[in-house]
This record gives C-alpha cells, structure tokens and sequence, in this order.
C-alpha cells in the first residue's frame, strides 16, 4: 500500500492552473507525469473515468489519456462541473458540457486541457509537441509545409528544428479549434502560416480555402506558441466569435 501510494504520488511530476497561457481568458490546466509510473488504479485515485475500450489500451496511451483528463476535470472546476465526464465523439473529438468548448492534448509525459466559454470563442485548439527531430522534419516537411513557408525556418531565436515544430503544431491546433464547425478532415495545406513573432509567441496565418462559412479563403487568423522546456512547445488557436 505505502509502494502503491509513494508511486501515485510520483505520477504527477509537476501541475498548474493557468500557467501555460495566461491572459487568453480561458480555464487551463497543465501537467508532467512520469508514464513509468503509471498503473491502471490511479484512475479510481484519481477520480477519472476510464471508458472500458481504454482498459485494453497500452500504458503509454492510458498515461496520456488519464493525464489529459485529469487536466481537463481540474479546468472544469473553473465552472463548478467536475463531476462532468468528457467522453469522446466517434470521430475521436472530445464531447464537451453545453456551453462550454476546449482541447487536450498529451505528449509521452506533458498534458494540458483548455476550455473557453461558447458566447465568446466558436472554436479551441491546443496542442504540446516534442521537438521534432531532424529526420522526422525532413521526411514531414514537404507534407506539413508549403514552399512560402520555408522563410520561417529562418527566423532568429530558435532553431529551424523548433520552428519547424512551432508550425507544424500551431496547424495542429487549428485543426483541433476548426473540427468543431468542419466537422471533417483536411490536411496541412489549408493554412499558410504568414509570420512568426518569436518575441511575442504569436503567428498569424490565413486559409488557404473555405473551410466553413465562418472560415473562409483569405481570412487571417492568430495563433500562439511559447517553449515549455528546450525540447517541448505548445500551441494555441482561439477562434472568437
Ligand atoms: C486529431 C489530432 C489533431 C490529434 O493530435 P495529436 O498531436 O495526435 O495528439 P494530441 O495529444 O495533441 O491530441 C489528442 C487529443 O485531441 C483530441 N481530439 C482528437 N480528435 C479531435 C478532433 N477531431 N478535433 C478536436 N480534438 C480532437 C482528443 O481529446 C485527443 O485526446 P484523447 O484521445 O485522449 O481524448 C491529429 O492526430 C490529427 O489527426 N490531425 C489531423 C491533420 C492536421 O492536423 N491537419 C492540419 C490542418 S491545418
């Protein structure tokens, strides 16, 4: 029992409420965990349901999902709702409480969950990203990056293998804050990220087709990004109303 304990308590390396993007008016939670301390009995300690198709999972994908949950449960208490469970859509989307929209996401030992308030943001998107490495980048560049977009790799301040990652993930959040009105898939060549201040942590980026009523051809679109840790970021795409 005291083993069983002192391992749940490592679990959970390090969390915090609205550390990650403060100031976005929105309810977040962030977290590091150790996976190789994970075992199935820290979602009774932790009060997170484990839908019953997750049991047959790996522990890597039932670290990451416990995490992500956790994450999104504490963000909910912003709202007095943690007794809300968050399941997820067919298509895999998170199904959030009426009124309310947001986003989780897990690396192998970072999670983070956002949730926003439907009067104001129509869409949320959050991602965290290793830093992707250089094979990867050059087998995923030509996919995730489109020729007007290689500049940025130029940019002062980080490497080309952060920025890189920065884009990619800062695509991956739009996805996720776009899913909800697309309510289909489309690929990286939707966006052209246009600039990148790395003072600020902030891109702006336009779409490339028309993707909703709301989302069309042309429309230029902010996104934002800030280094966790030297081999981590996050990014965040907040869609107003
Ligand atoms: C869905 C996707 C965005 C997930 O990203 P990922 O880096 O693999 O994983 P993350 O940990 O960041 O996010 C996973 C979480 O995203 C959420 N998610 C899954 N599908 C989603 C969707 N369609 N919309 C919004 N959120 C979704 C889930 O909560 C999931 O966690 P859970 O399964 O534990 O509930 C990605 O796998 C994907 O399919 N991308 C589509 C291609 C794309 O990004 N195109 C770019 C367009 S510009």
């Amino acid at each position: 029992m005291i083993s069983q304990l002192a391992e749940s308590a490592a679990f959970f390396t390090s969390q915090g409420r609205g550390q990650v993007w403060p100031g976005q008016g929105l309810s977040e939670y962030y977290c590091e965990f150790s996976p190789k301390h994970y075992h199935d009995q820290l979602f009774g300690q932790y009060q997170v349901h484990c839908p019953p198709d997750m049991l047959r999972a790996v522990d890597k994908r039932k670290a990451g999902y416990l995490a992500g949950r956790y994450c999104a449960r504490e963000a909910l208490e912003a709202f007095e709702l943690t007794h809300f469970v968050i399941l997820n859509a067919p298509d895999r989307s998170p199904i959030w409480p009426n009124g309310l929209l947001g986003s989780i996401s897990h690396s192998e030992d970072h999670a983070i969950a956002v949730i926003g308030d439907d009067r104001y943001l129509v869409g949320l998107g959050t991602d965290i990203e290793p830093i992707i490495g250089d094979d990867a980048m050059r087998e995923t560049q030509s996919q995730v990056l489109n020729p007007e977009e290689l500049h940025l790799l130029e940019c002062s301040g980080l490497s080309r293998r952060q920025l890189f990652t920065v884009l990619f993930s800062v695509k991956e959040s739009f996805f996720k804050a776009a899913y909800r009105l697309v309510r289909g898939f489309f690929g990286f060549d939707a966006v052209s990220i246009q600039a990148l201040d790395h003072g600020k942590g902030e891109v702006t980026f336009c779409l490339n087709e028309t993707l909703h009523e709301r989302l069309r051809q042309g429309d230029e679109l902010p996104g934002r990004f800030k280094m966790l840790r030297a081999d981590t970021i996050a990014t965040l795409v907040s869609l107003s109303r």
